[in-house]
């Protein structure tokens, strides 16, 4: 284990924000990052934790040490008649996770083909989209804990999933690294086509009894034309979370504002998508300095080329202020600013 000094991040976050950390390590086994926290007191320092740096916005140099998390390895650790078990190493890709269980005909994971990131950043928020969300097929997971150095696991009830939230955004922020993640996937299954763009491509292509590979394959080609990939024009995804309000106040907009999209939820809840409220206030499509809301989905910032983190964090809160003027909604980032 080397620790570099001064390296740029600009490698490891998919905005591409070129920002320097004044210490970087890669740690490669479980044994290592044990290491890292005892040995190197991991605990007292001031520390970032790297994944695929897909929900991150870098906003300034970080005084503290970077740790990327390069942990590699998935597997079949078990199965049954109906179920697999597959435990997959924090520093795999997401996607290859996906594609390793969509080639495998295992059901459970294909609504979530294509997402960025690696598989140790997916339970921290709960990753989801078109009607699925890893709680759905997460078993457990391990992580070491900062202070002690200790291996412990997490069932499904202890991370307490929520909507992009999950026990490692909340009460143990910045105690644990999650080392690996098994899900249970199902041998024989039914596929969640119930989202509207998954049914739409899937009858553009003529499709009626969609496999495990159709739905993941629909699945990539919504994505690849909505949203913008990293590798071309830095981001990081939805930068908001859609906000939940009260459904009396969701009827009081809709009076106001009588295209105002909602999704009943329970308890008396109407999620509002954060990109339509973006959209009504112009933001889609435009461009200040080297950032702004892209142009086919309003809720991803973008990054044109040699934006700061401050330039996109600026941009953030000009678009939440006006949401926040125009209807009344406070909507919150559901990226990590650092
Ligand atoms: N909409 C607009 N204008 C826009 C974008 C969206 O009017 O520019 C409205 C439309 O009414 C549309 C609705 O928002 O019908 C929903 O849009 P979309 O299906 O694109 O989903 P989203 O709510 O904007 C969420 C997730 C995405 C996920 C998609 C698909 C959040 C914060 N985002 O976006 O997740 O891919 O659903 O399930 O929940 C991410 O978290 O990084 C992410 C991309």
């Amino acid at each position: 284990m080397v620790i570099y000094q001064n390296i740029s991040l600009k490698p490891y976050n998919t905005f591409g924000i070129d920002v320097k950390a004044s210490q970087f390590v890669t740690v490669k086994t479980v044994e290592e990052v044990q290491v890292l926290c005892t040995a190197f007191n991991l605990a007292e320092r001031k520390k970032l934790v790297l994944g695929g740096g897909s929900n991150l916005l870098l906003t300034q140099d970080f005084d503290g040490m970077a740790v990327q998390i390069d942990l590699k390895g998935m597997d079949k650790i078990k199965e049954d008649d109906d179920f697999v078990w597959i435990k997959a190493m924090s520093g795999e890709a997401w996607h290859n996770l996906v594609m390793f269980s969509v080639n495998n005909a295992w059901y459970g994971l294909e609504n979530l083909s294509l997402i960025p990131g690696c598989v140790g950043a997916a339970p921290m928020q709960n990753i989801g989209a078109y009607g699925a969300e890893i709680k759905d097929t997460f078993e457990e997971l391990f992580a070491v804990e900062i202070e002690s150095g200790k291996l412990v696991k997490f069932t499904n009830a202890e991370c307490k999933f929520g909507y992009r939230e999950s026990i490692f955004k909340n009460e143990v922020k910045d105690k644990y690294i999650i080392v690996s993640v098994t899900f249970k996937l199902q041998k024989q299954g039914k596929l969640n086509v119930q989202y509207g763009a998954i049914q739409e491509t899937l009858h553009a292509k003529g499709i009626v009894s969609p496999s495990i590979k159709d739905v993941s394959d629909a699945v990539i080609a919504i994505r690849s034309a909505k949203l913008p990939d990293p590798k071309v024009l830095g981001n990081s995804g939805s930068f908001f979370k859609n906000p939940e309000i009260n459904a009396s106040d969701y009827e009081l907009l809709k009076a106001k504002f009588p295209t105002i999209p909602g999704y009943p939820l329970p308890n008396n809840l109407v999620k509002v998508p954060a990109g339509w409220l973006i959209e009504y206030c112009g933001f889609k499509g435009r461009r200040i300095g080297n950032t702004g809301a892209h142009k086919d989905q309003a809720l991803v910032l973008v990054n044109y080329g040699e934006a700061t983190g401050n330039e996109i964090y600026a941009m953030a809160m000009l678009i939440q202020e006006t949401v926040k003027n125009t209807f009344g909604i406070t909507i919150t980032p559901e990226v990590n600013i650092i």
